[in-house]
């Protein structure tokens, strides 16, 4: 594995890989790299490209009050962990070379990037769609993978990469879960305690949402409120969002309607944790994907 730390010689890699006519997979990370990141990467080598992974904690997508300075940052580690993976390139840059002093652009996917997150997050998506479009310049992908666990950005960046007329196909892929059904996450290292088991019932309030849907029921509000049942026994938890919306715009629905996503963020002690289930028609019924 090749670790590229400036933007010039990724490019040039990308360059020369274009003119072989080999096409690179991109899997785009923060790193503090586990098995849902993996999955990705897998993905992206059974399409039998030269795969690179970028690792960039990007300062862009974090707000003034967030966890920037204390995000987990475990380099060596994941540096062996790809290198045992097989993947071909390291792409990591410093903040100095993706933002030198005076960068005054930004990428912005309007309406789908205020809602949700975006409304908890105020600018979080303005930084991921800024860095993404940069890495997709940068690395000049044919296939980019991102996780069905942030939803909501894979939505935003597939609508970017049709507004923008980009030469990158998004794929999305399956959340992958701790065997209690915590979805993994980087940050899932904040929760000690108490608060590791108490999360687990995030993934819990959509079992029963599937459950639910399952039963026969189709109404948003009662299926929202059969989630809510199950945050509510437990007091770690502090629910910020649960809401069922569409796949094309993200805005609430009132009735299962073809796709759909139940999405939700809450406060487990001190940190954050967001998880959804997709929601699909299948004939007469609805398959739910958790
Ligand atoms: P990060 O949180 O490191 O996640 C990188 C990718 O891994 C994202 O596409 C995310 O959805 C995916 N992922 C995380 N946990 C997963 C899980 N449990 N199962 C499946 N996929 C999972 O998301 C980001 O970084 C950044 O916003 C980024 C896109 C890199 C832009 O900075």
């Amino acid at each position: 594995m090749q670790t590229v730390h400036t933007i010039e010689w990724m490019k040039q890699i990308a360059h020369e890989a274009r003119a072989e006519e080999r096409i690179l997979g991109l899997v785009p990370t923060m790193g503090a790299l586990h098995e849902g990141h993996f999955s990705l990467i897998r993905a992206a080598q059974r399409e039998g490209a030269p795969v690179v992974v970028s690792l960039f904690v990007n300062p862009k997508q974090f707000g003034p009050a967030e966890d920037l300075n204390k995000y987990p940052r475990t380099l060596e580690a994941d540096r062996a962990a790809l290198e045992a993976l097989g993947v071909d390139y390291l792409f990591a840059p410093s903040p100095q070379e993706m933002y030198p002093s005076g960068f005054r652009t930004a990428v912005v996917v309007e309406g789908l990037s205020d809602r949700l997150e975006g409304r908890s997050r105020p600018g979080h998506f303005r930084g991921v769609t800024t860095v993404v479009l940069k890495l997709f310049e940068i690395v000049q992908p044919r296939f980019a993978y991102f996780g069905r666990k942030d939803a909501q950005q894979a939505r935003l960046i597939r609508q970017m990469s049709t507004d923008l007329n980009l030469d990158t196909n998004v794929v999305v892929c399956p959340i992958v879960r701790e065997a209690d059904g915590l979805a993994l996450s980087s940050r899932n290292v904040y929760l000690k305690g108490e608060d590791r088991r108490s999360a687990a019932a995030l993934s819990r309030s959509l079992a029963a949402v599937r459950e639910e849907i399952a039963k026969g029921e189709r109404d948003a509000n009662r299926l929202l409120a059969a989630l809510r049942r199950v945050l509510a026994l437990e007091p770690r938890v502090a629910l910020d969002y649960a809401e069922i919306v569409d796949n094309e715009r993200l805005e609430p629905i009132t009735n299962l309607r073809g796709t759909s996503y139940v999405l939700l963020a809450a406060k487990v002690g001190d940190t954050r944790l967001i998880d959804n289930a997709l929601i699909e028609p299948d004939g007469e019924h609805f398959k739910v994907s958790v």
